[in-house]
């Protein structure tokens, strides 16, 4: 036993010595290691020794793999270098004449849009807010004055999570509660009015053509204070869409719903294009819808802890949501939403980088 011990060591150090690639390597473990390899049939052999040298042998044969493996580890590693380097070397070296293929890298166009934006809103004293993309129901819906089974929830439709009660905001109005929390105190204690406006992605479970997306920006805003009216929320709207398009701008009003304000508008901006007159780009109305708004519904203002039941009335304001992915798509005249979203950089890279 113990010379086919030796006999076996002396085999697998003569071909281990022999091998020069992995592959060989690896012809070499079926041979010596596998459950038919050579190893396998020393421990067969070990069942025909008599029962009192059983367990030297058993010993010698155990060192013997030990030793092999260890021995076989190393060689692989060695192996494995060479034929990295092997690799490196081969391929071509790099050639820094040959022109680029693909574009060079600049600002997402909702991103220069977004920016733009913040820096308006910056400039008339908001606050610009971060808010998370997983919320939960009370956010997004309940705390916005749309109860479970109200039927607008139909519209907002989006991705839930596994984890109960999670979920993808469908909007950014998602925020306003936590916002309302945040400086609710300065409201209150420095008279400091709320205004801050949420940049944030957002998600709807819809079926995607050249005008939806599952995945959309929108930036909303909110202006709470003692006697904030609806001609506080028109002059706003219009100053900061003068702004936003770098003229001015002039704004109407429609009716719109939405639970969460009292009353609701859809604001629409005469079409930049044709003056009003009807064209193309504002299917010949002469306007473009562009920012639901509207007064913040009194439960939405009692759920931020805004106004108590003992002074219903105390605080006023308005809130907006303006679609940053829509405003983009108007800004560099974009027709197709999934440019947008695809990060074609060929693209995307028409738009200038600020
Ligand atoms: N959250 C609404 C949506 O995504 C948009 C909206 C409507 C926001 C009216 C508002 C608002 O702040 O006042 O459909």
């Amino acid at each position: 036993m113990k010379e086919k011990i030796q006999e076996l060591k002396q085999k697998f150090n003569t071909e281990l010595d022999a091998v020069k690639d992995t592959k060989a390597l690896e012809d070499l473990r079926l041979v010596f290691f596998s459950k038919k390899g050579l190893i396998s049939d020393l421990m067969k052999e070990l069942g025909k020794v008599p029962n009192e040298q059983k367990k030297e042998f058993g010993q010698l044969i155990n060192g013997l793999k030990k030793e092999l493996n260890d021995k076989f580890d190393e060689k692989k590693l060695e192996l494995v270098k060479l034929e990295e380097e092997s690799e490196i070397n081969a391929t071509e070296a790099y050639d820094e004449s040959m022109p680029t293929r693909c574009a060079c890298g600049s600002y997402h166009p909702i991103t220069l849009v977004q920016r733009d934006l913040e820096d308006i809103f910056k400039s008339m004293g908001f606050d610009v807010e971060d808010y998370n993309e997983i919320v939960d129901d009370y956010h997004c819906f309940e705390a916005l004055n749309i109860p479970k089974f109200h039927p607008a929830r139909d519209m907002q439709d989006t991705y839930y999570l596994s984890t109960p009660n999670q979920l993808l905001k469908s909007h950014t109005s998602a925020a306003q509660n936590a916002i309302m929390r945040k400086y609710g105190d300065a409201l209150k204690k420095q008279k400091r009015p709320i205004k801050a406006v949420f940049p944030g992605r957002c998600f709807r479970n819809e079926a995607i053509d050249a005008c939806h997306e599952n995945t959309f920006f929108q930036m909303e805003g909110i202006m709470i204070d003692e006697d904030i009216s609806i001609s506080n929320l028109i002059y706003f709207m219009k100053t900061m869409l003068s702004e936003v398009f770098e003229r001015d701008v002039t704004v109407r009003l429609r009716p719109g719903f939405f639970p969460f304000v009292e009353p609701g508008f859809e604001l629409d901006i005469q079409c930049l294009i044709c003056g009003g007159d009807g064209c193309p780009s504002c299917k010949n109305s002469g306007w473009l819808e562009l920012c639901p708004c509207g007064m913040i519904h009194p439960n939405v203002l009692k759920y931020g802890g805004i106004n108590t039941e003992e002074e219903p009335d105390k605080y006023t304001g308005f809130a907006f949501g303006l679609g940053l992915t829509r405003l983009a798509m108007m800004k560099f005249g974009i027709k197709d939403i999934r440019v947008l979203n695809e990060f074609d950089l060929n693209s995307l890279s028409q738009f200038v980088s600020k």
